[in-house]
């Protein structure tokens, strides 16, 4: 750093409706007020960042913008009593990288609420594996654990299979004995998702059932859907007796076009998840499994890691559903 500038990965109106991003140096001193300066070295790639840097104005209002929904770093200066210069921290979710500067630049400042040490256990590259989409994967599986959904239940089917809340959260099921179905719409995907654990693979096609019927042969103890949509519908019809789906994502659609026969026939469940709110003590309970019982170990094999030039490929193809695990920014 010199002079106080850093590099970021600038989102901009490039003409109306177009937006691009480049690296550009900014000053530490236009960051906006808050109690912890950080010093970040790793972020990571989420679809909300995808959608922040294409001019989705229901993630980011104003623009020029650096994105970013996850940062690990380091604080550099704090006003606050409960970090120290030198901690090690995990700032995820709240509003960075939608109206906050995020994880795509070496600094930001945040309030001290938005933070949270990372657990003694954990690097800050790793946490950043798991970033928001390890967080989402893990209160999914979280809540299907506690609801409680037991592996001898039946399988559990997980959309979006390669991206990654699905591929972490099908490391996670596996992991702990669950039998996984998963969705995708990659044909070459099977040697991967295979070795995250999942037993059997199908395609979007064979997920979804265009049919009219208010209720489908039951498959499923439980879901964990990504995607939202006509997937998630037919997830639902699909799902046992007692059974519990989790909805997280929207990544083919917002409609959940469905009778209320599911829930009043078959006492399904559907729970929703938001990592971007989630209270702090909830937040500290699942870092703290994901550091500790439920770790994985095969965390390399879904990722990629890369530096900020390289961001605006990755996010092409995020959008364009091509992505196949997780994406990892070095800052350092
Ligand atoms: N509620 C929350 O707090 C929260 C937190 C994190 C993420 N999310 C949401 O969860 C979703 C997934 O996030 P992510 O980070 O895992 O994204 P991602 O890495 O881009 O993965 C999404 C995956 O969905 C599948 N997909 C893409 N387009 C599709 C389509 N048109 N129809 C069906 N499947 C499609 C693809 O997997 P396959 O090719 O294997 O099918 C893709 O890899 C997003 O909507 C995101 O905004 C929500």
């Amino acid at each position: 750093m010199q002079n106080n500038s850093y590099s970021a990965l600038v989102i901009e109106e490039a003409s109306p409706d177009t937006y691009a991003g480049n690296i550009q140096q900014k000053n530490i001193a236009e960051l906006p007020q808050g109690d912890l300066l950080i010093r970040v070295h790793y972020s990571s790639l989420n679809y909300k960042d995808a959608l922040s840097a294409s001019g989705n104005r229901g993630v980011t209002r104003r623009y020029p913008h650096v994105p970013g929904i996850d940062a690990a770093g380091v604080v550099e200066e704090s006003s606050s009593s409960e970090f120290k210069p030198g901690d090690k921290v995990i700032a995820c979710g709240f509003d960075i990288g939608m109206n906050t500067p995020g994880g795509f630049g070496q600094y930001m400042r945040i309030p001290t609420g938005w933070a949270l040490h990372c657990p003694a256990n954990l690097t800050l590259r790793e946490s950043m594996i798991y970033g928001t989409a390890g967080f989402t994967a893990a209160q999914s599986v979280e809540r299907l654990v506690d609801f409680p959904i037991v592996p001898q239940k039946g399988k559990i089917l997980v959309t979006g299979a390669t991206g990654g809340v699905g591929s972490i959260a099908i490391a996670l099921l596996a992991s702990m004995g669950y039998s996984v179905c998963a969705v995708s719409g990659k044909p070459d995907a099977e040697k991967f998702l295979t070795r995250l654990g999942a037993a059997e693979i199908i395609s979007r096609q064979e997920a979804t059932d265009s049919s009219e019927k208010l209720l489908l042969k039951e498959k499923w103890a439980g879901v964990i859907d990504t995607v939202g949509g006509e997937i998630l519908v037919s997830a639902i019809k699909s799902t046992f007796y007692g059974g519990a789906v989790t909805c997280c994502g929207n990544v083919a659609s917002a409609d959940l076009p469905l009778s209320v026969y599911p829930f009043i026939l078959r006492g399904v469940s559907l729970l929703g998840i938001d990592s971007a709110k989630c209270p702090v003590h909830i937040r500290e309970r699942i870092w703290q499994k994901l550091a500790g019982k439920w770790r994985l170990e095969n965390l390399d094999i879904l990722i990629k890691e890369c530096k900020l030039p390289e961001l605006p490929g990755h996010i092409e193809r995020m959008l364009q559903g091509r992505q196949t695990g997780r994406i990892i920014v070095n800052l350092l």
